[in-house]
């Protein structure tokens, strides 16, 4: 078996060499905002767990979650198939009846404009009123100052969401919650790997989220996780994770208690979903783990570069400015074009991407201004003027583990070109 397995892991390791592609081509420049995190040793353990049959979450989707939480320095986690699964896993847990302290239909949840779609989804889904404050156009980070002006009688809770990798005022933002009895949530699905204060992000939420998507830090195809400091909190979300059920709680007993009558093996205590994470995807996880922290290294040099190579730039543009105490994780570089800079936003991502430079909005600019948020009762708390900046002048260009430097000096020259030339243009 084994010896036949080697031949199987030996063509993969073979196809994949034969068909890896450079990052980067200076003969034929393009850089991606995007490098697949994985490669021949993860198809390889990916197979394997296809082949032994055992698919289903177990023991390795647990393994994943111990040595995640290990790893990081988390509590509790509660692994999932996305980190939107992740966001309305979390948003379940703190309105389900097993949650004593639970948010009730109607109750208000702050959260910033300048996030994904799927922050915000789960807390309509849940019944609950999202309240959308400003963010800060150089940190594109909420502002604390806006979330304390928002707080209404409604009010009951704040979710925070690192933008791009860059920690959030943790302090302020926790400070505030303690004061006004407001819960603490944490959508942290683009910082994996970025700290605050010495601590990982995603330590001070009741819950924090993450993503495996694809283009993330670290991915199991598609994927993501909740983590708790509270394991009643965590059993709860294994219970809402797998159709209500007990089977992956912690703490059986405690809930085979409440029906000792039936099956202990089939015993349903609340509301579920189905959103377990597979075994293969758990395997392929153990692997990106070991390798997260030499990704995370590789995207902070490459933005240190990108930063100093942009420096002579400043009049025209800044990039994403990382929060006091905090240590970013560069899920790409998001870029701020100067209100009276001599180009516009659309002009210059047009002139770099004929150039080979990908671009993207950062995340999709401010979330209120989307056909989608319309179609269900919201509060804006303020006039969003930082997130409509992003929407309008901003811009992410590729930060990734596996750029080169190469790649990076030709970026930095582009910008040169293009910058250059608008200057010469105005003298
Ligand atoms: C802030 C934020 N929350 C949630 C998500 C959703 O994660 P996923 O794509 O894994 O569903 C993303 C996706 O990138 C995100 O940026």
């Amino acid at each position: 078996m084994e010896e036949t397995f080697a031949k199987v892991a030996d063509a993969i390791s073979e196809y994949w060499e034969a068909h890896e592609r450079p990052v980067f081509d200076p003969a034929v420049p393009h850089v991606a905002l995007h490098h697949p995190t994985f490669g021949a040793e993860e198809i390889t353990a990916f197979t394997r767990q296809m082949l032994s049959t055992q698919v289903t979450m177990g023991r390795e989707v647990e393994r994943f979650e111990e040595e995640f939480c290990q790893r990081l320095g988390y509590g509790h986690g509660v692994s999932n198939n996305s980190g939107s699964s992740a966001n309305l896993l979390m948003m379940s847990a703190v309105t389900t009846p097993l949650f004593e302290a639970r948010l009730m239909p109607g109750d208000e949840v702050i959260l910033p404009a300048l996030t994904w779609s799927t922050s915000l989804w789960p807390i309509i889904q849940r019944g609950l009123k999202p309240v959308f404050v400003d963010s800060d156009p150089v940190t594109m980070n909420m502002d604390p100052a806006a979330v304390e002006a928002a707080i209404g009688a409604k009010t009951r809770a704040v979710l925070a969401v690192p933008v791009y990798g860059n920690p959030c005022d943790m302090d302020a933002i926790s400070a505030i919650c303690r004061d006004k009895g407001l819960l603490l949530l944490e959508d942290c699905c683009e910082s994996l790997g970025a700290r605050y204060k010495g601590r990982p992000v995603g330590s001070d939420g009741l819950i924090s989220t993450f993503s495996f998507y694809f283009s993330h830090h670290m991915t199991t195809l598609e994927g993501g996780i909740c983590l708790a400091g509270d394991p009643e909190i965590a059993d709860i979300m294994r219970i809402l994770r797998a159709h209500g059920w007990t089977r992956q709680v912690k703490d059986r007993e405690k809930w085979e208690r409440a029906a000792p009558t039936y099956d202990p093996r089939f015993i349903f205590v609340g509301e579920g979903y189905n959103m377990r994470l597979t075994e293969p995807q758990a395997v392929m996880g153990q692997i990106q783990l070991k390798k997260l922290e030499g990704f995370v290294e590789a995207r902070q040099r490459l933005a240190r570069k990108l930063i100093a190579g942009l420096s002579g730039w400043m009049d025209i543009l800044q990039p994403q400015k990382t929060t006091d105490g905090g240590e970013h994780s560069w899920f790409g570089m998001p870029i701020l074009l100067n209100a009276n800079a001599p180009i516009t936003r659309d002009d210059l991502c047009a002139q770099l991407n004929a150039a080979g430079v990908e671009t993207r909005p950062v995340i999709a600019g401010n979330l209120v201004r989307h056909p989608g948020t319309r179609q269900f009762d919201h509060r804006v708390a303020d006039k969003l003027t930082g997130a409509d900046a992003v929407m309008d002048r901003g811009f992410a260009i590729p930060c990734h583990q596996s750029l080169s430097d190469e790649a990076v000096d030709y970026m930095l020259e582009q910008f040169s070109r293009i910058l250059g030339q608008q200057k010469g243009r105005l003298s």
